[in-house]
């Protein structure tokens, strides 16, 4: 049941306000956050000394924002690794490494074999999936399940947003466990994770006016998109899904290496989604879109808040983000992103959730 869109993945995307609500909403007691239910103990959490995060595609992006959270809000080393990279490059894990597989199947075998692996160098390990009772959940030590419910276009879309919404959680967790926040930054990050699902709604309320801008890509050959930080790993989320199910050559670019080499492929063809979000690197990131300007791109620009800005006319379009705390904000840009592949592929009459050469759950190595 397409729940009357003409293909799965638009509902998806549309059901996401209401999946992160019943992923974070159970696992929220007295104002924090809690994993009694899934049995994970503090100490475990307390006692890493850096953690491993190990998935594949969409999975491995989540995994990235997690990083950032973790190394920013907690302080503990974190390496995000492809799965199917994890064997062959001599891994260093031990009992004190916490390894977190993170799968929507929970039976992408590259996962499966390096989670294996990690248990067997003994590392404590907890996996984040959304099937229950999947191969990578029983495999780990501790499971803690995205209530995203079925997903069944091949893009991933509503897994990517709860797996954020469950890591989201454990960074929390892992504060108390070590003692870090106040009281007071713990109410506000937690009311703030809280408030996903209604800000989530306002952008979608926005559909049309993503629709547009992804119109001016339909034509595109290659398409860049450029952030720093937690804008960088979003946007390599955003591409994967622009390829995976429009065709188009896409690259996420973190914005301050595009001059050392890259910036020579953009031309006035070449469309540029630029992510602004966070307020530490907005100089930087908009002087980085100046120099893509200049070689007469077109510019997308994704912004926080209303902010004005100079010379509002040479930018092809703008669309205004609603504002979260810098930390959230990939929240609201995952729909933008997920919602302009979507029309993109749409309008250029594709099979959405069926994208060639591809499926759902990769069982091979
Ligand atoms: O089931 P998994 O989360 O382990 O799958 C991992 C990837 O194959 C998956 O995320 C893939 O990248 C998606 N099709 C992307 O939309």
């Amino acid at each position: 049941d397409k729940g009357g869109y003409p293909f799965y993945m638009e509902k998806e995307i549309m059901e996401q306000p209401r999946v992160i609500g019943e992923t974070v909403k159970p696992r929220i007691k007295d104002g924090k956050p809690d994993f009694t239910a899934e049995g994970i103990p503090d100490e475990m959490l307390a006692s890493c000394r850096r953690i491993c995060v190990i998935a594949c595609g969409t999975a491995m992006h989540a995994g990235l924002v997690g990083k950032s959270l973790i190394q920013s809000l907690i302080g503990i080393h974190v390496d995000v690794v492809m799965a199917s990279e994890f064997m062959y490059n001599d891994p260093i894990v031990d009992k004190t490494t916490l390894v977190i597989a993170i799968s929507q199947s929970g039976e992408t075998i590259d996962t499966l074999e390096a989670l294996k692996f990690a248990r067997k160098c003994g590392s404590p390990s907890i996996s984040i999936v959304n099937v229950k009772g999947a191969s990578i959940a029983r495999a780990s030590e501790y499971v803690i399940y995205t209530n995203a419910g079925p997903e069944i276009a091949v893009a991933s879309t509503k897994a990517y947003t709860t797996q954020l919404a469950v890591l989201y959680l454990l960074t929390a967790r892992m504060a108390i466990a070590r003692k870090l926040w106040s009281d007071e930054q713990m109410k506000e990050y937690m009311e703030e994770l809280q408030r996903v699902p209604a800000v989530m709604e306002e952008v979608l309320k926005s559909k049309e006016e993503i629709h547009h801008i992804a119109d001016t890509m339909l034509n595109a050959r290659d398409v860049f998109m450029i952030g720093r930080g937690l804008d960088y790993s979003i946007l390599l989320e955003g591409s994967l899904k622009l390829k995976e199910i429009s065709y188009i050559h896409s690259e996420a670019y973190a914005s301050g290496e595009l001059k050392h080499g890259t910036i020579a492929l953009i031309t006035e063809e070449t469309p540029v989604i630029a992510v602004v979000t966070q307020d530490k690197l907005k100089s930087k990131e908009l002087s980085n879109i100046k120099e893509v300007q200049s070689r007469g791109a077109r510019v997308i620009l994704l912004i926080k808040g209303q902010e004005e800005l100079e010379q509002e006319k040479i930018w092809s379009r703008i669309f205004r983000l609603p504002v979260m705390k810098d930390e959230f904000m990939v929240m609201p840009v995952s729909i933008v992103l997920q919602l302009i592949a979507y029309y993109v592929s749409l309008d250029k009459g594709l099979d959405v959730d069926k994208p060639r050469n591809l499926a759902k759950v990769v069982t091979v190595e």
